[in-house]
């Protein structure tokens, strides 16, 4: 967005696209008075409002600051036990956030996947773009996982992973290089820049060994801050998102 540019949109179409109702709905939340928009409550549904980042702090719907305008992508710190499509079975990490979230235009799609049973970092975003920028093997964005392994390290895992030339069973093509770093002789981080199927797990079966807990830490140049606990997410700002491509 261009400095000064704030985009605009029709109040109603906005709060629909949010998820607080349908037109008919959201119409009359206008109507009740319960829109505020800088400290005045706006009576008209069909008026154009600022859809700017700020939003939710000049903005409130029955007192409480309005979700934050699409483009939105969180952070969140995925749990065990919790699955990234809303095809799987079982709780999903959409059912963390907040319900009406589900209904919002454009909807909310997880930025690759991690399996049931890893945990970490986890975006979330409606910005399509974005979302194919971070995963597309071309922008080379770098993901870390601490793997806790069954079986000791062999030595000779990282040069096989650094090579290029790993083949996963059932795959055509080699896996890009790859970086590990033992941390102790069952633990390692491994930086990939691919997100294939059960990629982490199936590189380690590859060397013979068996992935018994997995986290991912860090998304490019984003680390999974300390302080948010599994389950907890908070929105990106700007600095969050550069730091994924730096
Ligand atoms: N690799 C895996 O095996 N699982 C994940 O969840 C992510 C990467």
């Amino acid at each position: 967005m261009s400095a000064g540019k704030v985009p605009m949109a029709r109040l109603d179409r906005l709060l629909a696209n949010l998820g607080y109702g349908s037109r008919r709905e959201v119409n009359a939340l206008v109507r009740d008075g319960r829109v505020v928009l800088d400290g005045v409550a706006l009576k008209d549904a069909g008026a154009k409002v600022p859809v700017s980042p700020d939003l939710p702090a000049r903005m409130t719907i029955s007192g409480k600051p309005v979700d934050p305008p699409a483009p939105l992508t969180i952070l969140m710190h995925k749990p065990l036990g919790v699955v990234c499509s809303h095809k799987e079975a079982g709780r999903s990490v959409y059912e963390l956030l907040p319900h009406r979230w589900r209904a919002r235009m454009p909807g909310l799609s997880t930025i690759g996947r991690l399996d049931k049973e890893t945990s970490g970092l986890l975006l979330i975003t409606d910005d399509g773009p974005l979302l194919h920028r971070v995963i597309s093997p071309r922008s080379h964005v770098a993901k870390r996982y601490r793997a806790t392994l069954d079986r000791p390290l062999g030595g000779d895992e990282a040069a096989v992973f650094a090579a290029g030339t790993l083949m996963l069973e059932g795959e055509a093509d080699a896996l890009a290089p790859a970086v590990l770093e033992p941390l102790s002789p069952t633990e390692a981080y491994l930086t990939i820049t691919e997100g294939r199927y059960h990629q982490v797990r199936r590189m380690f079966a590859a060397v013979g060994n068996h992935v018994t807990a997995l986290h991912r830490d860090r998304i490019g140049g984003l680390s999974l801050p300390d302080d948010l606990e599994p389950g907890a997410w908070r929105v990106l700002d700007e600095a969050g998102l550069a730091a994924i491509f730096a």
